[in-house]
């Protein structure tokens, strides 16, 4: 940028010189140049060469006053940059007479403490927006500040002009006069508000932690690798009698175990192979107590151990109850074997008393020994071969073995009578069927085979007794029991006959398919009887 001053002062040297040329040249004509350089006089010839020279000393002079203009606007320029930093700086800055009087303030301090610059500057005190705390730090610290010349991170809360308390970070340097004297300070203001908040924060985070650790019921520690407690909570400080503070600096085993050395199943010990977390149980002799720890170690970026993590659970309920437990469950066990003990023993009388009831019916006909048992043999058999299943087997094997307890009712003498019986001894035998159920009715584990008993001589045309039911009326199980009693009858001796044999038994057995016995019970009993000896 040209000035105009500059222009103006070294146009006027040429415009003076061209004026000086043209004159001469009206005057002088060709011969203005011998005129110009040989005047008769010599103070013309001085005052020729002073117009001849002046253009360059104006040009001269206009670059001084152009180069001058540059530098002053460059040093304006500097001196704006430099005041703009100042008062917007990103901290406030105040500086404070001998008296403690504010002699200067930028616009940042302004902004921070929302005063107006009129309102304080030369007027006010920096003690005046001190709170008490800060006024008797201040009067303890600016004697020391103004013969040490500087103060550093002192922490000051400043009252704003709203009322409300700023707390702020100041450093300060002192600037003296020619003497020595203390002239006023140079002092950096920093707003912590943030700070401040951050840290209350994290105070605030740290207490929540430090009553979350300490109110967890187990304990827990930090240690570093040659057993030395760095933290603990309340848990371990109670356990090992000591305060929180006292425990740390002290060997874990030392406080917990109460031994010189680490116990046998610290996974510390072979804490070269730890890498996770390792569990491990143990019996603490001197609280009585089980114990479950966990360790975990956290490693340094290279992953080497460099502090443990041990947490320790009181596991001692939880081993009684577990004990309980076991022997409640020997005890349960052994309430079980004494119950199968008995359950058998039940069966075997229930067998027994069975085979007592077959027993007495063998010994009152001795021409039907044995009949029972070869009925239920027979009777099983078909079973077997019609698939039925293994509930219904064993409900067949009591009713047949049971089918003609009704006979222990009937005379001896009918029963053993040599020759035909007459239609009166035939109604008195007919009976045993009813008289069966009758006996069977008072025993409740029986129950399921009574409709049988009563039906094992019920015939598929109705023609049968007690009661003359027909085909599907007959309780499944009498229909295998009816055949396999008639074949037994058929092949057995009888005092008023020798045994017919097995062919004419299979003969009758197939004439009467339909009419006495069961097709399909009929069809699976000849099957059997292709391959058993009678
Ligand atoms: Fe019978």
């Amino acid at each position: 940028m040209k000035s105009k001053l500059a222009i103006a002062v070294t146009l006027s040297g040429w415009v003076l010189l061209i004026f000086f040329l043209f004159y001469e040249n009206l005057e002088h004509g060709h011969q203005m140049f011998r005129y110009i350089f040989q005047p008769p006089y010599k103070h013309e010839l001085i005052l020729h060469m002073s117009i001849i020279i002046l253009p360059f000393i104006s040009t001269a002079i206009g670059f001084f006053i152009n180069e001058r203009k540059k530098l002053f606007e460059i040093v304006k320029g500097s001196e704006e940059k430099y005041r703009d930093l100042y008062e917007n700086a990103p901290d406030g800055y105040h500086s404070i007479g001998p008296d403690g009087t504010i002699l200067e303030v930028n616009n940042t301090w302004l902004k921070m403490l929302g005063y107006e610059r009129d309102e304080f500057t030369g007027k006010m005190k920096l003690t005046d927006l001190l709170t008490d705390d800060g006024l008797r730090t201040f009067q303890d610290t600016f004697s020391d500040f103004k013969k040490k010349g500087f103060i550093e991170n002192v922490e000051y809360y400043l009252k704003r002009k709203d009322g409300i308390l700023l707390p702020v970070l100041i450093n300060a340097t002192a600037i003296y006069d020619e003497k020595g004297d203390f002239l006023k300070s140079r002092s950096i203001v920093r707003d912590i508000s943030a700070r401040i908040s951050y840290r209350k924060k994290l105070e605030h985070s740290i207490e929540e932690w430090r009553a979350t650790f300490d109110s967890m019921p187990y304990g827990v520690m930090l240690i570093d690798p040659i057993f030395n407690i760095i933290k603990a909570n309340e848990y371990i400080a109670r356990l090992s009698g000591f305060t929180v503070k006292d425990v740390i600096g002290h060997k874990c085993y030392e406080l917990i175990h109460g031994s010189d050395k680490p116990i046998e199943c610290c996974p510390l010990l072979k804490s070269s192979e730890v890498s996770g977390t390792e569990t491990y149980e143990y019996y603490e002799a001197r609280f009585n107590k089980y114990f479950m720890g966990h360790l975990t170690p956290i490693l340094d970026k290279e992953g080497l151990p460099q502090r443990y993590i041990i947490s320790l659970i009181d596991i001692t309920e939880i081993k009684d109850k577990e004990e309980r437990l076991i022997q409640s469950r020997d005890a349960f066990l052994n309430m079980l074997k004494d119950l199968d003990v008995s359950h058998r023993e039940l069966q075997k009388l229930h067998e027994g008393l069975i085979y007592s009831f077959i027993n007495a019916i063998d010994t009152k006909s001795p021409w039907t020994k044995g009949h029972s048992v070869r009925v239920t043999n027979y009777a099983l058999a078909i079973a077997k071969e019609m698939g039925l299943k293994d509930k219904e087997i064993e409900t067949l094997r009591t009713a047949a073995i049971l089918h003609d307890i009704g006979k222990i009712g009937t005379y001896d003498v009918i029963l053993d009578k040599p020759g035909k019986l007459t239609a009166e001894e035939f109604t008195l035998v007919k009976m045993h069927t009813v008289k069966g159920e009758e006996i069977l009715m008072p025993i409740r584990q029986l129950q399921n085979i009574l409709p049988t008993i009563r039906a094992h001589h019920e015939r598929m045309d109705g023609k049968g007794y007690p009661d003359g039911l027909k085909g599907d009326e007959i309780p499944f199980l009498a229909r295998i029991i009816c055949i396999a009693d008639s074949f037994d009858s058929m092949t057995s001796e009888r005092p008023y006959r020798p045994t017919p044999g097995k062919e004419y038994a299979i003969s009758e057995l197939k004439s009467c398919i339909g009419t006495q016995f069961d097709p399909e019970v009929a069809e699976a009993f000849l099957r059997v009887l292709e391959n058993l000896q009678v």
